[in-house]
């Protein structure tokens, strides 16, 4: 960020090409230092969104008074000195060394500040869920102007986020960032677990929530928790009480039965409930009628649809990375606030690395051999209106399209420079993808890109969606026409599309709707089970090993000829 202006955002894992790698991120530094075109010694302050400060005093208290394991205590403190102690990492990076300053941050208020900062809003209610962060689980606060405040707490052990995980890893799916799968399946079941999960937790009048504790290890066992140089992992969080309340979990190559798909709809039911309690506590409070989400459960897109519809807050913000990556963003915004000068609104996502034409030309011809070994034909189409023309031509014409334009997206979505895109009205698109490409679980939606004019057309509200982190009802006409966008609820979890913020990614969409009627596209992000490519050599890689029908990189169209489709038919 340079004087108030956010330069570059990318994730570590982008680079590491390791899903959710946690650690010092020396290649996402490496590349923002490139983006501003800066030497390290050129930077002023660097901020953490941890804080070894923040309520001290409580965790003092907690481990005075419940006495909780020793080596559950060792472990968390090496956890969070690795986090806390960057100098040296810093001292390492190439370059002339660092000067300035280092900043802590409290994790929730970089959280709220991720939230408040980049949004519209001149005033707002500011609130953060997530599973842990500096001993606090969520946080709420008021935004207004340059100032933000940080007014309540809800302190560990108790934390949504594990209750939520908790429940994802006992219905068989263990790996960080799985909650997602939870969500797809909670939309094929029904009410009938709801009595059983609703016994997990309580809430409080004063708008928060507790977890019951029998039913989890986190607060009194050392459980497997790593978070430093690769993937997070970490291990059961359910107890024994919840195997005897809810029977046997779910090992992750079971089949999925009704029983789960209801405990994944309890799950999801008491989550809302849960989530919704603090956000009309903190509506009564004091009227505000916009909001500012953060923290990892911010990604609860079918909840935040929801906002509307359960709470009285009439606008809602998400930044594109609302979980712990936007954290790094917060503490940075946090530090600038000190100034008295607000930031602009974040209005898109694409803060990532970009590759020149020449780049790309330059790519393609060093690849030359393993292009035709595929059987797959180049074609540079300089003309913008020919290239998204060819592009939506076969979209229409039902083939998998790879699209890799302009900067990499910050946050978990692809959001029109680093996709894959299908035709939405297709109902057997869904499984031509899994087939083709991403072999994921069949209960998982896909989701739509639609222009921003059209929303009313085929969506229940109105609501400008840039980043995909809401599911709102498909209008019921509508549905039959767009099948693989279609949730088995009848929702689709929409990123809304306007000119100004992707002018190219929305005269491809507004091409399909000239040939089609529909004007929306069907986007799921560049990968198969890995993080989303960010060079242009990782999307060619990625189109060469699956059964993709085009690659379109910049100008550059790539596509499997007759031949190459005759040899591998899907
Ligand atoms: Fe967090």
């Amino acid at each position: 960020m340079r004087n108030g202006q956010l330069l570059a955002a990318a994730e570590e894992e982008r680079f590491r090409r390791i899903k959710h790698w946690a650690g010092f991120p020396s290649q996402a530094i490496g590349y923002c230092l490139k983006e501003a075109k800066i030497d390290l010694s050129d930077v002023t302050h660097v901020a953490v969104n941890r804080s070894g400060r923040a309520n001290l005093l409580r965790k003092l208290r907690y481990v005075a008074f419940k006495r909780p394991n020793l080596r559950l205590l060792l472990n968390r403190w090496r956890n969070h000195k690795q986090v806390m102690q960057i100098d040296d990492e810093l001292r390492a990076l190439p370059g002339r060394p660092y000067r300035g300053t280092i900043e802590y941050i409290e994790h929730h208020l970089a959280h709220l500040a991720s939230a408040f900062y980049p949004s519209p809003f001149r005033e707002a209610a500011v609130v953060s869920v997530d599973g842990f962060g500096d001993f606090a689980s969520a946080a709420w606060g008021r935004g207004r102007g340059t100032s933000l405040s940080l007014d309540g707490r809800v302190l560990f052990p108790h934390s949504l986020g594990i209750f939520y995980q908790a429940m994802t890893q006992y219905l068989g799916f263990p790996h960080y960032g799985d909650e997602y799968k939870l969500m797809g399946l909670a939309a094929y079941g029904n009410s009938s677990c709801r009595q059983e999960v609703e016994k997990l937790l309580s809430l409080k009048n004063d708008g928060t929530f507790a977890l019951d504790l029998k039913y989890f290890r986190h607060h009194k066992e050392d459980i497997a928790y790593e978070w430093h140089g690769g993937e997070p992992v970490c291990g059961p969080l359910f107890s024994q009480a919840l195997i005897e309340a809810l029977g046997p979990p779910r090992e992750p190559d079971a089949p999925i039965e009704d029983r789960h798909r209801n405990l994944a709809f309890a799950t999801q039911a008491v989550y809302e409930d849960s989530f919704f309690h603090l956000l009309n506590a903190l509506h009564r409070r004091d009227g505000h009628t916009a909001i500012a989400l953060a923290g990892g459960c911010a990604y609860n897109s079918v909840a935040n649809g929801k906002i509307k519809d359960r709470t009285g807050f009439t606008q809602c913000y998400l930044q594109a990375a609302a979980g712990d990556a936007g954290g790094a963003i917060g503490a940075a915004y946090a530090v600038w606030h000190r100034s008295g000068a607000r930031t602009p609104e974040m209005t898109h996502a694409f803060w990532g690395p970009s590759f020149s034409d020449a780049e790309l030309a330059a790519l393609l011809e060093e690849r030359r051999t393993d292009i035709e070994t595929e059987a797959c034909r180049v074609q540079t189409l300089a003309d913008e209106k020919e290239l998204v023309g060819t592009a939506a031509r076969a979209i229409a014409a039902g083939q998998v399209v790879g699209w890799f334009q302009g900067r990499m997206e910050w946050g978990p979505r692809a959001l029109g420079d680093r996709s894959i895109l299908g035709d939405p009205r297709r109902a057997d698109m869904k499984n031509i993808l899994n087939l083709k490409i991403k072999r994921r679980e069949s209960f998982r939606p896909f989701a739509p890109s639609i222009l921003r004019e059209a929303v009313a057309d085929w969506f229940v509200r109105s609501d400008d969606v840039p980043f995909m982190l809401q599911v709102i009802p498909i209008r019921p006409e509508r549905r039959g026409q767009i099948p693989a966008v279609t949730h088995v609820d009848g929702t689709g979890r929409l990123q809304t599309v306007d000119r100004a913020s992707n002018s190219r990614y929305y005269a491809l969409i507004e091409a399909f709707f000239r040939l089609t009627g529909v004007p929306m596209v069907l986007n799921t992000s560049f990968n198969e089970n890995e993080p989303v490519v960010c060079r242009p050599e990782e999307a060619l890689d990625c189109f060469l090993r699956t059964k993709m029908d085009v690659l379109v990189l910049g100008n550059h169209l790539v596509r499997r000829t007759a031949q190459a489709k005759a040899e591998t038919p899907i």
